[in-house]
């Protein structure tokens, strides 16, 4: 019998059973064989409407949709396979083909990826030219691989490169540090290690930066770990990829191991695509804790521009038990934060004091942009005149004046916070440093 043959005695019978399920899904199946696609995605649609969410009905509803190019149709089926836990090869290897066509590469490549940890004899031709030979062309799935939430690094900055900050600093070195370098003294005294720091406050007032410096002022390694790439790799394997990277660290330590935008693990999100569930949340709480793995050798740091989103579940002892405010850099720091900035660059008699008395509410980001936009200039000048002259404390002033802080923004939110959702005087440093009574 060849195939029409076989769809025509399929469709007697069913006219005999119209109801019969797998009957009706052996003709979908057959009919998407003989690339009827169409029809076959009405044959699917006919068995998810009597059996719903019949995982292999959705499967050939999402493939007949992909071949006759409705593919965003077929992302969504695919997604809520996997949201429901149907990572089965077959799901992988259609969703990443679907990706492919969506131009979505670095997540395709991600999904191709998976599909060879889970069997690693699989080799599809077409995916890998499609997603090397991209990768090599345009680049931008290189800079995707580079975010890779799961890469080590060997920071070469220590606390040195980092401005002001001393009391951050001294928190680090008694909660974390310390312990690390005496463990012994910590055990004899009886007192438990672990349980990390969140840092919070206004962006690019040296959060990252200073968890960096924090690993390589105990020579360790750092993990830099964006939740929301954790999240954005896909629904339901988020947890998988989080305790990857807990064991990543287990294994490299002494290690940094940092969260950044730590409240995407909040409870109230606006985007619901992204809504994070109770499992992901008790994994990290369960990683944390250590109690199946121990975090001995690991330094936990977090980060957070609105630590309000955050469960008050991360709090407890022995998990983000020091919150910590991160202002924007004072007179002192600033003119400290300057200095590093400005450490190998071409410069003459710098007055720091004014510049930082200038450059209030900056924070170090926008210093370092305030020093990018002044060597811009310097450059341009030396363009016309074919030499480099040093930079002088006015160039800076002049630059100054076209950049504007921006870190008041993040102000006119937090102080609302501070005020109305004070939480056991958690963001008191908050009200003080807006001098605001508490
Ligand atoms: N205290 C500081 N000392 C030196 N450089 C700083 C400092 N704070 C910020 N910077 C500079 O600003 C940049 C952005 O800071 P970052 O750590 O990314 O801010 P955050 O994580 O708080 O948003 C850093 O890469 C660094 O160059
Ligand atoms: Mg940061």
């Amino acid at each position: 019998m060849n195939l029409e043959e076989i769809i025509n005695s399929l469709k007697e019978a069913l006219q005999l059973s119209p109801d019969n399920v797998p009957l009706k899904l052996q003709l979908a199946s057959i009919l998407l064989q003989a690339k009827s696609y169409e029809e076959a995605a009405t044959h699917f649609q006919e068995v998810l409407r009597l059996s719903p969410n019949h995982p292999n009905a959705q499967l050939g509803l999402a493939e007949s949709s992909f071949y006759s190019g409705k593919l965003s149709t077929a992302i969504v089926i695919l997604e809520q396979l996997l949201e429901e836990r149907h990572e089965s090869k077959k799901v992988l290897i259609l969703y990443s083909k679907v990706l492919v066509a969506e131009g979505a590469l670095p997540k395709a490549a991600e999904v191709y990826q998976q599909i060879q940890e889970m069997d690693p004899d699989y080799f599809d031709k077409d995916l890998d030219r499609q997603l090397k030979v991209r990768q090599l062309s345009d680049g931008s799935l290189m800079e995707e691989e580079t975010k890779d939430p799961k890469s080590l690094e060997k920071p070469s900055i220590n606390f040195d490169d980092v401005g002001g900050m001393e009391q951050v600093k001294a928190e680090i070195e008694l909660k974390i540090i310390k312990p690390l370098e005496h463990p012994e003294l910590y055990k004899a005294y009886g007192k438990k290690i672990g349980g990390g720091i969140l840092l919070y406050g206004p962006p690019g007032c040296g959060k990252t930066h200073l968890a960096r410096a924090t690993a390589g002022q105990v020579n360790a390694q750092f993990m830099n770990i964006g939740i929301n790439d954790i999240l954005d790799m896909y629904h339901g394997n988020s947890e998988r990829k989080l305790h990857e990277v807990f064991e990543k660290a287990r294994s490299n330590n002494p290690c940094v191991l940092f969260f950044d935008e730590i409240d995407a693990l909040g409870a109230s999100r606006t985007d619901m695509r992204k809504t994070v569930g109770r499992h992901l949340i008790n994994q990290f709480l369960a990683e944390l804790d250590g109690v199946k793995y121990s975090n001995e050798g690991i330094l936990i740091l977090g980060a957070t521009n609105a630590p309000w989103h955050l469960d008050p579940a991360f709090r407890r002892p022995g998990r983000f038990d020091r919150i910590i405010f991160v202002a924007p850099p004072d007179q002192d720091s600033r003119e400290k934060i300057l200095e590093i900035l400005l450490k190998e660059k071409p410069i003459e008699n710098i007055d720091y004091k004014s510049i930082a008395k200038k450059t209030k509410k900056f924070s170090g980001a926008d210093l370092q942009a305030l020093v990018d936009l002044c060597i811009e200039d310097k450059l341009q000048a030396s363009f016309t005149t074919g030499l480099p002259t040093p930079i002088h404390t006015k160039d800076l002033l002049k630059a100054v004046k076209r950049l504007k802080p921006s870190t008041e923004e993040w102000f006119s939110s937090a102080r609302n916070y501070a005020l109305y959702a004070n939480d056991s005087g958690l963001y008191d440093d908050i009200l003080d440093y807006l001098n605001i009574s508490k």
